[in-house]
């Protein structure tokens, strides 16, 4: 069985002081929780002080984006090597990165071997955007990214990948997938291209996570799909009151 994960990306939001206070309070708020694994994704800035509000708790700690390189002259960047000493999971490749930062499928593939390297676990986004999806490209345009993303990856690293399925026109737009439909890419594009590449064994182990515009009221739809093991979420992880309940719909 795998374990759900329920994941706030709070995107360039929230200062640090704004940070503590809100995953002070999601932290206290889980302390009974068990079956599901929670973790925030705050920005760099706000990392080392969510290591010490989290620690001892039952709520991991991600990053949004990663270099590639340990160390270098790269102004602007932050290596596997700073991320590792604060939090265990790390975002890679997400729309917003792809799109406003030209990431390429390439540089998400070497950021995903470093990253593994170095003991952090990558939540790995994919997914199509509205022409695609309404060219009926979707299968294959995500299977293709899978298949970059995991280029050269062992069955054993492969399995230890998160994989965060968010078409990207469900991004902060209110509409969702519909969750039967979520639920047949993530099964034919997600795992199916991962048995080719792996066989059945590992294609079962990957957790793959919905995202886009997952709330309170539509969150249990997508839960009860058999191919989705959580959510990546954006704008409902900026509350507490909106982040527990998608929390719980995980249990
Ligand atoms: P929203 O939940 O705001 O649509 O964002 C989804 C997302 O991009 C998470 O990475």
């Amino acid at each position: 069985m795998r374990t759900p994960i329920i994941a706030g990306n709070w995107k360039m939001h929230k200062t640090v002081a704004e940070a503590v206070e809100l995953a002070t309070g999601v932290r206290n708020a889980v302390t009974d929780v068990v079956g599901v694994d929670v973790v925030l994704c705050p920005p760099f800035t706000a990392l080392a002080a969510l290591k010490d509000v989290l620690a001892g708790s039952n709520v991991g700690l991600g990053a949004q984006n990663m270099h590639f390189a340990e160390q270098g002259a790269f102004t602007g960047e932050v290596s596997p090597l700073m991320l590792k000493e604060l939090c265990q999971y790390v975002i890679l490749g997400h729309s917003e990165r792809r799109q406003f930062f030209c990431e390429t499928d390439e540089g998400v593939n070497k950021k995903i071997k470093v990253a593994l390297e170095h003991g952090l676990r990558p939540i790995v986004c994919v997914g199509e955007n509205l022409a695609q999806n309404e060219a009926g490209e979707t299968t294959a345009f995500v299977g293709g990214q899978v298949k970059a993303a995991f280029d050269g990856l062992s069955a054993e690293e492969a399995a230890v990948v998160i994989v965060a399925y968010e078409p990207i026109w469900a991004i902060g737009t209110g509409k969702t997938a519909d969750p039967a439909t979520a639920n047949t890419i993530i099964a034919q594009s997600i795992r199916g291209t991962l048995a080719e590449m792996y066989g059945d064994d590992v294609a079962q182990k990957v957790r793959v996570q919905y995202g886009g515009s997952v709330k309170p009221g539509n969150v249990d739809a997508f839960m009860a799909q058999p191919d989705i093991d959580g959510a990546l979420v954006g704008g409902a992880s900026l509350s507490v009151e909106n982040f527990l309940p998608l929390v719980k719909a995980g249990q």
